[in-house]
């Protein structure tokens, strides 16, 4: 378990890359995935508080971290200090030693979320987000991080308030998502916006938003300061970008995976999901997938034969059935 300040330096100490929470899609064997190729820090995606609560069983399954993948970040959503607290507590006691920390999902946009106060809304009340964080803070001997937006919309930008709200109640780190919430996914991520936070406050800031490969991360790095990166979008079929931005960061050799590698690659996810899930794992998987080919010619044709796997041999098969994919120009 980690806790103070000495961890936190050594969490921080070499720019870590940290895997975006993303529901539908960061689940374990993913997670494991991007570990292999030096990603730093994973995360489950959200995980609702009041699930916890109420003892739901599909909530528990997202709590699952594997031996291989451990030490990784819970991310919990909720907007109830106690219920928060509580859950964090339980968290922390099954899993022990598997958990790094726990984040908390300041920045969801999704209708369904925010409807019920939580995710973004949080950031509309920065004495309720010192509250939240306070209170599941006492209650775990993990860190406690949060996950928040530029802001509610574009005349709202109070990111740097509410870093500061997270940071009296004793946030571990920030991460910021250089958009706000009206925003969703669409236009860029602001980077002045994580420098702001970065100016603000004296924990470490996460940036995060639009960095898929090594040019767009060694710019976030120097116009944020930001002393990580959170990599969502970027690392879907592509889990060795991790491996990308170290080279960049470090100045050590990067070689891109050939197609040989990629399918050896997607493979091997796929194996993974099914030891974890079963062979119902395969339906959910293929988009997953299907990002492996995303954008190369022929990918079309790919997705629709995609569709039909239904099973791991199958989906095996497939992949390794490349005859097709060789005339690709990787
Ligand atoms: C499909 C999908 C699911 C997401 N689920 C979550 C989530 O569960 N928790 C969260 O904090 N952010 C979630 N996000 C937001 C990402 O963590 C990240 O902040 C956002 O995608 C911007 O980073 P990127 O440009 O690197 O993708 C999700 C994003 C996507 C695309």
């Amino acid at each position: 378990m980690i806790s103070g300040e000495e961890p936190m330096n050594q969490l921080f100490g070499q720019t870590p890359l940290f895997l975006a929470p993303m529901a539908g899609f960061t689940d374990c064997a993913y997670r494991e995935i991007c570990k292999d190729f030096g990603c730093d820090v994973t995360e489950s995606e959200m995980v609702s508080a009041k699930g916890f609560h109420f003892g739901n069983e599909k909530t528990r399954e997202l709590i699952f971290i594997s031996e291989r993948e451990k030490p990784a970040v819970i991310q919990l959503f909720g907007h109830e200090p106690e219920i928060m607290a509580e859950a964090a507590e339980k968290i922390e006691e099954d899993l022990g030693g598997r958990l790094l920390a726990l984040d908390i999902n300041m920045g969801c946009p999704a209708p369904k979320i925010t409807g019920n106060g939580d995710g973004s809304m949080l950031m509309k009340d920065p004495r309720l987000v010192e509250t939240i964080v306070r209170t599941v803070r006492d209650r775990v001997f993990v860190p406690v991080a949060v996950k928040i937006r530029k802001g509610i919309c574009e005349n709202q930008d109070n990111a740097a308030e509410i870093a500061a709200a997270a940071e009296a109640g004793g946030a571990s780190w920030i991460t910021v998502h250089g958009r706000t919430v009206d925003q969703m996914y669409s236009g860029k991520a602001d980077l002045n916006c994580i420098a702001s936070v970065k100016n603000r406050v004296s924990v470490p800031v996460v940036g995060n938003g639009d960095v898929t490969g090594a040019d767009s991360a060694v710019r976030m790095l120097r116009e944020t300061d930001c002393d990580g990166l959170m990599i969502g979008r970027g690392a879907l079929g592509n889990p060795w970008i991790f491996q990308e931005i170290h080279a960049a960061i470090h100045g050590t050799a990067y070689q891109k995976p050939g197609l040989e590698e990629r399918i050896s690659i997607a493979i091997r996810h796929a194996e993974r999901t099914v030891a974890y899930k079963g062979e119902h794992g395969v339906i959910e998987l293929r988009k997953h997938i299907f990002y492996y080919f995303k954008g190369l010619p022929g990918a079309t044709e790919i997705r629709r034969k995609l569709q039909k796997a239904t099973t791991l041999q199958e989906l095996r098969f497939f992949l390794l059935d490349t005859g097709n994919l060789h005339e690709y120009n990787m």
